[in-house]
């Protein structure tokens, strides 16, 4: 107990017990307590999962091969960018920060760009830095309606239009229907549809990241074999044996015991995505009915000269999760004879010293942590990461007791958005009877 799998992957629970850290753990006998509960969270995904309402375990025994197309269209292009928000991007962008590192623009090609927002300035910044003739667009959206997707895309089209010949060449859309879908019939793009029992923050491994990512030089299979792998390894009742279901159980104990907060620290900037990635699946998966755990991201080492002091010495509502590379693709040689305790070691090992003395301080302070070690970030350690954190998430909507696959507060806002757009009044949108939008609590500055 207190370690699941082999070396390659650990996830370790030990510093979230309460013969580690005191009276803010979980016991054993804590876990037998709901038993039951866990049982029925585990049977429940099965359930779901046999009825194929899970798409994205669906979608781990997909054919490959589909996208070996736009991999081969892609080498004619010197740029791509992908043009989606929150589901429909994010996951896209954590594989390739994660496998292709930082400031890949700067030395590999196709650059890539991501549209990820309807900020002006931004779209023209990113526009001013391609040669739409020589880039490839792929326009993801599953609903096929997404405001901000739909306004870049549009710029993008029309521009395109303009300047490059046969431009329906240098789209590629994604989705599964709504205007998105209506307009690659009528313009015939190359298209990818998402099945429809895949939701957004679930759907990385489905077209809308194994297309693009594919282009990026990605190594897709080995991306789906390691989430095919931490499937096998969770398929396994045993809550001691499963460690997503394991981390869906101590979060929701943790949680119970007013850990309100999920922080989650990976210690390799190449992971500062899945932070981001990780914050969207758990925020809009289980943010319902008066319940969720807000998660926060943060980046070690250096976000311990930024939160940790509150981490440590504030309010008892976290839980903290560690991420950590054994071994890392490039490292660096420290030598001063003026400095002992730097002297002869590697960078890696600095970083990994600073998570282990974090580890060490939350954990005689009573704050709960886990921690997941990967020997060798790649294709294949990240397929299991994601994967284990998608299986968490969806058990951890069982044991809440909410559906962790909608998300009809976003659903809400895309139609508040798309009435303001045409005019309506914001006080007949607002849901408080006699709203009256006129400014009466402004403080307004020279
Ligand atoms: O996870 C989700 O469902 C959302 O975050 C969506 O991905 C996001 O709102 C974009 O929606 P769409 O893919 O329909 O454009």
């Amino acid at each position: 107990m207190g370690e699941t799998m082999n070396r390659d992957y650990m996830f370790k629970y030990d510093n979230v017990m309460d013969e580690v850290i005191g009276k803010d753990g979980i016991s054993i006998a804590d876990i037998g307590k709901i038993e039951n509960k866990i049982e029925s969270a585990y049977n429940g995904i099965l359930e779901k999962a046999e009825a194929g309402e899970l798409g994205f375990i669906d979608i781990l025994d997909s054919d490959l091969s589909q996208y070996d197309k736009v991999k081969e269209h892609s080498k004619d292009f010197e740029y791509i960018i992908v043009v989606g928000m929150g589901g429909s991007v994010l996951g896209t962008q954590m594989v390739h920060e994660a496998i292709n590192g930082l400031y890949y623009n700067e030395y590999s090609s196709p650059k890539v760009y991501f549209l990820d927002n309807s900020d002006p300035e931004k779209t023209y910044r990113i526009l001013k830095l391609v040669d739409l003739e020589k880039t490839l667009v792929f326009a993801v959206s599953k609903s096929g309606n997404t405001v901000e997707t739909l306004a870049n895309f549009f710029i993008i089209r029309n521009l395109m239009m303009k300047k490059v010949d046969d431009y329906e060449k240098n789209i590629v859309a994604i989705a599964n229907g709504g205007t998105l879908k209506e307009l690659t019939e009528k313009e015939n793009y190359m298209f990818f549809e998402i099945p429809e029992n895949v939701g957004g923050r679930y759907s990385v491994l489905s077209a809308v990241g194994l297309a693009p990512l594919s282009c990026l030089g990605i190594d897709i299979e080995k991306l789906v074999k390691g989430a095919i792998k931490m499937n096998n390894s969770c398929n396994n009742e045993d809550v001691f044996k499963n460690p997503a279901l394991m981390n869906a159980v101590i979060h929701y104990l943790m949680y119970n015991k007013g850990k309100n907060m999920s922080v989650i620290m990976p210690y390799a900037e190449r992971l500062h995505k899945f932070g981001m990635w990780y914050r969207q699946l758990w925020a809009e998966s289980l943010g319902k009915d008066g319940k969720g755990q807000t998660p926060i991201v943060s980046m070690g080492a250096k976000d311990q000269h930024s939160q940790l002091q509150l981490y440590i010495d504030g309010p008892k509502d976290k839980i903290v999760t560690f991420m950590r590379v054994n071994k890392f693709k490039y490292d660096l040689k420290i030598n001063h004879e003026l400095e002992s305790n730097l002297n002869n070691h590697n960078l890696s090992e600095i970083i990994n010293s600073e998570q282990s003395a974090t580890e060490a301080s939350l954990t005689c302070h009573g704050v709960p942590n886990v921690k997941v070690v990967l020997e060798e970030l790649n294709e294949l350690s990240l397929g299991k990461l994601l994967y284990m954190y998608e299986l968490q998430t969806a058990f951890s909507g069982e044991l809440h007791g909410v559906n962790a696959f909608n998300q009809p507060a976003v659903e809400q806002e895309k139609e508040i958005a798309r009435e303001i757009l045409r005019g309506t009044p914001l006080e007949e949108l607002m849901c408080i009877e006699n709203y009256q939008y006129n400014g009466k609590y402004t403080i307004s500055c020279d």
